[in-house]
């Protein structure tokens, strides 16, 4: 153990003696200390045009898709909200580090963690994360369903901007609690709050809203004026804001994320910020995310409701931390490769496959796509009906992840995904999952290499032609 290492395990013993906070326990740790470091001299960009298979690696968009369709051909996964790009240089090489050690004994996480996040937050996006205040969190939703129930009481419904990510209506439920949808209305191809039902719904009596910023699946970069909006409206009737920011490293060609807590004390004390470099860096099963609220009593209610999560997995805390010192280069590089993405599927689209429609959105590196007039060409609706009806006559299972048998019922979204995988050998997900307004709509996973997504357009291009 070097000087600089015992010397920094003292600053932390002292301090976890005070709190089982973390951020507080190394509140006078230097950037610097302890970690995993590795030298930031090493190159820090990947070629994200390598052509990176994830078959058969244990990935739910590929291996958990096929398992699930047995005899069906699926060239490009493009589903659940993960990269096919390899991460940071600095993280594999920093796990490798780590694991030569062959011990793995209770483990405090790199000391110098908390400053990272405090230094990435700001020197990205110039906002203040109050070091002391921060909590770890496994992943995201496990902090939003910690907030959840430490500040609402089963039955309670819970606000969400729809269409909006699916699992978050998982997690209400987990709750015991209902969602709320304030439907967006899409207004000259932005989606656009509902102000007076935002305002109608909110003044009824929910005590917490969960913002998504930047908008999963829309895109939306949401401005300072809408935040303040949503938020002036939170403050006004004693509404929790739970602000999602996981996708915030995710800004295409001239657009910016702004931190909900960044516009102000009275946003920032009414609220609670979720983070983490899952997305950002595709460190997703590492399972390591971040809470933080410049309301010390909102922490201390999270605690008091048994939040303690200071030790996760030492792989994702090493994984995250590396990510944060020294992944700058990386994600600039990512944004500029997803916003040609972006661009080439916009114009894939618009030249060659009209029946669906998409433009570049502000965030994320997921593709709302309009399918509306393909879905009227299949004749979807019916369809669905159709099969779902032989089913229920038939006895027609599906099976899920354990092992559980249901009658094979389908939605609208559904058959099309099924389409999709049929004819065009891709998977992507049904618009109706993400709540009101989602009809007519699917998300397209656009984190992959460029012959990828060739690959998948050319394929629906194909299967479309065909009709
Ligand atoms: C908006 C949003 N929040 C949370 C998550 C999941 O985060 P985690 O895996 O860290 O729980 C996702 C994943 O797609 C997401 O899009």
């Amino acid at each position: 153990m070097t000087n600089e290492t015992k010397l920094n395990r003292r600053y932390f013993m002292k301090g976890v003696g005070a709190t089982a906070v973390f951020g507080s326990a190394l509140g006078s740790v230097p950037v610097t200390a302890a970690g995993m470091g590795q030298s930031s001299s090493m190159s820090t960009t990947i070629n994200f045009d390598d052509g990176y298979d994830r078959v058969d690696t244990g990935s739910i968009k590929f291996d958990l898709i096929k398992m699930f369709n047995p005899g069906k051909q699926l060239d490009v996964g493009m589903g659940i909200a993960d990269m096919d790009f390899r991460t940071l240089p600095q993280v594999t090489a920093a796990l490798k580090k780590r694991l030569e050690t062959e011990n793995w004994g209770y483990e405090l996480p790199p000391l110098d963690y908390p400053a990272n996040i405090v230094s990435w937050n700001k020197r990205r996006y110039g906002a203040d994360v109050p070091k002391g205040n921060i909590l770890n969190s496994v992943g995201v939703l496990d902090g939003v369903l910690s907030i959840l129930n430490a500040f609402g009481e089963e039955g309670d419904h819970v606000l969400v901007n729809t269409p909006t990510y699916s699992s978050f209506f998982t997690t209400i439920h987990q709750a015991n609690m209902h969602e709320a949808m304030n439907e967006m209305k899409l207004v000259n191809g932005r989606y656009e709050i509902d102000w007076e039902d935002f305002e109608a719904q909110i003044a009824g009596g929910i005590k917490q809203f969960i913002l998504c910023n930047p908008q999963n699946p829309t895109g939306n970069c949401w401005s300072a004026e809408e935040l303040k909006r949503m938020g002036d409206i939170c403050n006004k009737h004693n509404c929790l804001v739970i602000a999602d920011e996981i996708h915030c490293d995710f800004v295409l060609d001239g657009a910016k994320y702004i931190p909900y807590a960044s516009l102000g004390d009275e946003y920032a004390q009414n609220s609670i910020s979720l983070k983490s470099t899952s997305k950002s860096f595709n460190l997703a099963s590492h399972r390591t995310g971040y809470l933080f609220s410049h309301n010390r009593a909102h922490i201390d209610k999270l605690l008091k409701f048994g939040h303690q999560r200071l030790l996760l997995n030492i792989m994702g805390m090493i994984a995250s931390n590396e990510a944060l010192k020294h992944g700058d280069a990386y994600i600039d590089e990512q944004n500029a490769y997803l916003t040609e993405n972006a661009k080439y599927v916009e114009k894939f689209c618009a030249e060659r496959i009209p029946l669906i429609k998409y433009n570049v959105q502000d965030g994320t590196y997921l593709a709302w796509l309009d399918i509306s007039a393909l879905s009227e060409k299949l004749d979807a609706k019916n369809k669905a009906i159709e099969i779902t009806a032989y089913n229920v006559a038939n006895n027609v299972m599906k099976t899920d992840f354990f092992g559980v048998e249901s009658i094979k019922k389908l939605g609208t979204g559904d058959y099309l995904k099924e389409w999709f995988m049929d004819n065009a050998r891709i998977d992507i997900n049904p618009g109706e999952n993400y709540g009101k307004g989602g009809e007519g709509f699917m998300r397209m996973n656009m984190a992959t290499n460029r012959k990828m997504l060739e690959l998948a357009l050319t394929n629906i291009e194909k299967a479309v032609n065909a009709l």
